[in-house]
């Protein structure tokens, strides 16, 4: 098959395009046919290794990991034996930071791991570049045990985790305060946020509300300065 392959940390031309053999999915994997995937910050710094805590992940002097690629979006191809969750024709998305591997055109993936199915109205193109900023906003919306009726505020709102962020915390029964460009007000108010702060014309840090957790998904902010908005106990992420 098709595939992307780096074998050595470098600038992007150390990747090349590569004959390989075709993966064959074990019992409790399924094998996708990628249609779509991206290259991201994670792709790109795994191939360049330039922050030297890289290479504790991705090996030391090589790339364990020969293809990258960690979101994707393709078609169920075929299913290990123990598989009952999945059946070739599927169309599904996924993420994988730990194997990588969607730059080809076939990817294996464990059927428990970070996959499910392509909601209907969804195309290969739109689903792959979800899941990564989706699962990093996740996992910082469980850190801080966001609940119900909550009052949250959300600066980088646009960016691929706050607006992953604004759509959760919404979905959790939150009430959103979310902070972005003039030119994104309606685009932010559209993922359901209650009240949107344009940070051109105002300054959130300001506000007189108070808030269970601020959330400043693009570190533009500080915890110094968000004090005066935080309640009592509140969190600043
Ligand atoms: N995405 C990932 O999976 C990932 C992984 C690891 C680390 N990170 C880090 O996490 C942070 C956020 O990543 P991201 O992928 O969500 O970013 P992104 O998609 O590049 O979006 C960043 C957003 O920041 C907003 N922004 C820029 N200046 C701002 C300011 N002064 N105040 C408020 N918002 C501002 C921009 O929106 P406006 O146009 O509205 O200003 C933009 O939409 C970055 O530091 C990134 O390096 C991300």
């Amino acid at each position: 098959m098709k595939a992307i392959i780096y074998t050595k940390y470098g600038p992007p031309d150390v990747v090349q395009l590569s004959d390989i053999e075709k993966p064959v999915p074990k019992d409790n994997e399924v094998l996708i046919k990628i249609h779509a995937s991206t290259v991201n910050r994670t792709d790109c710094g795994f191939r360049s290794a330039e922050y030297f805590i890289v290479r504790f992940f991705a090996g030391l002097v090589y790339p364990k990991n020969k293809i990258l690629g960690n979101e994707f979006a393709g078609q169920i191809e075929a299913v290990g034996k123990n598989v009952n969750t999945f059946k070739p024709g599927d169309k599904v998305f996924g993420y994988d930071d730990k194997k990588f591997g969607a730059h080809a055109a076939y990817k294996v993936m464990g059927a428990e791991d970070c996959i499910t199915t392509i909601p209907a109205n969804v195309t290969y193109e739109e689903a792959a570049p979800i899941t990564e900023g989706a699962h990093y906003a996740l996992c910082d919306i469980r850190a801080a045990k966001i609940t119900k009726g909550q009052n949250i505020l959300i600066n980088g709102a646009t960016g691929a985790i706050g607006s992953a962020a604004v759509q959760l915390v919404k979905n959790l029964g939150a009430t959103v305060t979310a902070v972005c460009d003039t030119k994104n007000v309606d685009l932010v108010k559209s993922l359901g946020a209650d009240k949107v702060i344009d940070y051109k014309k105002e300054d959130f840090t300001q506000l007189k509300e108070s808030f269970d957790v601020v959330f400043d998904a693009v570190g533009k902010s500080s915890f110094g300065k968000c004090k005066p908005i935080l309640k009592k106990g509140g969190i600043y992420m």
